[in-house]
């Protein structure tokens, strides 16, 4: 008899974990075609470099390019380095969005540098942007795509695809999810004590964005400033020894000390690759969809993000808000999908 007990406790138990785990925590990966919007920017580029060198679970349709780091002429550039580095450069480079759709634009040359890319030499690179905007790209493909079948990787301000919704609405058919790198919630901001930088910098573009009602997944501060370099980890990328690692290594190195000074941290975040490491590897990663509301408005609160993590407002629950991550897996991932690069 008391055998048998054991044996139903220990099921229900069990029973109990499996249901727990899948709350919270995100099954593996399966392949996606994704576009990648970006402003490299020091992390956008490690971001594309991890992107580019795992075609087995991401089919990097298309770059598209937008201010925000630094500006446009220089992000669809470091776009353009980022692909021949990887080796990839058949994937189309767009080049989109010089501004805000209403603010007064800002970049970020104070943490990026004037290059928009500290920490290596940058040049021309051979192949050129491709014909066309990277709106019209955005609104041409969308449209004629298979139901739900194309993820956005949005690494900066969301203006290419706000455009595009409001030129089209109807492209939302052709999304199957808007993963973002943005926002804030329990720890703060980056750009002010309450906003992070890819909302704040275009936070009407992200309430179009979100109003859209597109399935959205937001990888915020709360996680990324969770995932932090250190002297080991960027020596294991520099221990690769091939072009991909010495880049990324030598990119890091300087992109990482004003964070570690202005949070008093040991290394420094890698935030757009944790874009990406969620789509190759999503089990490394949990968090809780929940209503979020984003300001727009003048003043101090300008571009914060509010998650409402414990449902206080019972709200409709509109964004997966991803709050956790486990850093070694992250490093382990990029070191070994840098190491696949030249
Ligand atoms: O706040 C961090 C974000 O802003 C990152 O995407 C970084 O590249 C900058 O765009
Ligand atoms: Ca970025």
């Amino acid at each position: 008899m008391n055998t048998t007990r054991h044996f139903f406790t220990g099921l229900i138990r069990s029973a109990a974990l499996l249901a727990m785990l899948s709350a919270t925590s995100v099954h593996a990966a399966e392949k996606r075609d994704v576009i990648i919007d970006t402003d490299p920017g020091a992390d956008d580029v490690v971001a594309l470099l991890l992107a580019l060198a795992s075609p087995q679970e991401l089919n990097v349709m298309a770059i598209t390019t937008v201010a925000g780091n630094v500006r446009i002429d220089k992000t669809s550039r470091n776009a353009r380095l980022a692909r021949e580095w990887a080796g990839r450069e058949e994937v189309p480079v767009y080049a989109g969005a010089g501004k805000p759709l209403v603010r007064t634009p800002i970049y970020a040359e104070n943490i990026h540098g004037k290059e928009g890319l500290p920490g290596v030499e940058v040049h021309e690179p051979k192949k050129p942007l491709a014909e066309g905007n990277a709106v019209q790209y955005l609104v041409d493909t969308l449209k004629k795509a298979a139901p739900h079948s194309i993820t956005i990787a949005m690494l900066g301000p969301q203006t290419n695809l706000a455009l595009a919704l409001i030129q089209a609405p109807e492209i939302t058919q052709g999304i199957k999810e808007v993963v973002v790198m943005g926002g804030a919630h329990f720890n703060g901001g980056n750009i002010t004590p309450v906003a992070e930088f890819n909302i704040y910098a275009d936070p009407d573009a992200a309430k179009v964005v979100l109003a859209s009602g597109v399935k959205l997944t937001y990888v915020p501060l709360d996680v990324t400033h969770k995932i932090l370099t250190s002297e080991a980890r960027i020596k294991q990328i520099d221990g690769l020894n091939n072009q991909a690692g010495k880049l990324v290594s030598g990119i890091l190195n300087e992109y990482v000390k004003a964070d570690m000074v202005h949070y008093g941290l040991p290394g420094g975040p890698v935030h757009d690759a944790s874009v990406i490491a969620w789509l190759i590897k999503p089990e490394l990663f949990s968090g809780r969809q929940v209503n979020l509301v984003i300001d727009n408005r003048e003043g101090v609160t300008h571009g914060q993000t509010i998650a409402d993590w414990y449902d206080t407002l019972a709200q409709n629950k509109n964004v997966f808000w991803v709050e956790n991550g486990d850093a070694q897996g992250f490093f382990d991932l990029l070191t070994q999908r840098l190491g696949l690069l030249k």
